[in-house]
């Protein structure tokens, strides 16, 4: 803190120099009031040494506490409770729209996903969405989807699953009414594949965008990355991003 003193000290003279005496003495009452709350202050600190680099997060409880874990036999009905937390609905939601889309079987059928249907309820037709580094409109995404789903069901039988560890929720902070919002989701997707007995799990992590539109949420950007692998080759750079007038200029 003595060197945060020094640097006042200065400033005042460099005001003394300038400015009329009435200014400089009120300007001495205001900085020798800082002075004394910082002097608490620099008692408590007094031997942290600045060290180049990011220092360690002050707030790594609250940081942890900020996950949410989505129980997902109830998560649809958390997205629509009015009465919880709204960065909970929207980890909620965000949680029952993945069930509801990914194209893992659903039943001791192997073919039965209806996934398709989930995919229509959840993504918005403009949005955009990549995996890996592939970016895709909405018919694209379906496209990929479809792939995985095939490829899912020849290679892990019922046996495919995903779920995600923990959400990070932030709520649109511009109206406190809004639906929409940012959630990160990590955990992992994998399973059984057919004639082996041990599962083989990949992480997968996912960044979204909720915008609520005409009363409701949509996804409307997703950031998939998985490790998990795929015999059919992805694009390196999909397709066009559908363009968004209200933050880019269209030509
Ligand atoms: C809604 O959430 C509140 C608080 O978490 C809970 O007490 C209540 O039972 C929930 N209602 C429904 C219908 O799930
Ligand atoms: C799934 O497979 C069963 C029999 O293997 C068939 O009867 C059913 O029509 C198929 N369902 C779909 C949605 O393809
Ligand atoms: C996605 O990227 C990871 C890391 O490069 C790779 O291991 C994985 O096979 C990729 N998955 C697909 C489906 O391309």
């Amino acid at each position: 803190m003595s060197s945060m003193e020094v640097t006042m000290d200065f400033s005042l003279r460099a005001i003394e120099f300038y400015e009329p005496a009435w200014i400089l003495s009120n300007f001495k009452m205001l900085w020798s009031t800082i002075l004394l709350a910082a002097s608490g202050l620099a008692a408590v600190s007094a031997d942290t040494l600045y060290r180049p680099g990011v220092p360690p997060s002050p707030f790594p409880s609250q940081a942890a506490a900020a996950r949410l874990t989505i129980n997902p036999d109830t998560a649809c009905e958390l997205a629509e409770n009015a009465t919880t937390a709204r960065n909970v609905q929207l980890a909620a939601w965000v949680e029952c729209q993945i069930l509801a889309f990914y194209p893992y079987p659903r039943t001791e059928a192997a073919n039965d996903t209806n996934w398709v249907a989930g995919y229509k309820a959840a993504f918005h037709p403009d949005g955009r969405f990549s995996f890996n580094n592939t970016g895709y409109n909405y018919d694209g995404f379906q496209a990929v989807y479809t792939m995985f789903s095939k490829v899912i069901g020849q290679n892990y039988g019922t046996g495919w699953q995903q779920w995600r560890d923990y959400y990070v929720s932030s709520p649109d902070a511009w109206d406190p009414k809004s639906k929409g919002g940012q959630v990160t989701g990590m955990g992992y997707n994998g399973g059984v594949l057919r004639g082996q007995t041990v599962a083989t799990n990949y992480p997968n992590a996912a960044y979204f965008v909720i915008k609520e539109i005409e009363g409701r949420r949509w996804i409307w950007e997703l950031r998939e990355q998985s490790t998990s692998p795929t015999a059919q080759w992805l694009p390196q750079y999909g397709q066009n991003w559908p363009c968004d007038p209200t933050i880019e200029v269209c030509g």
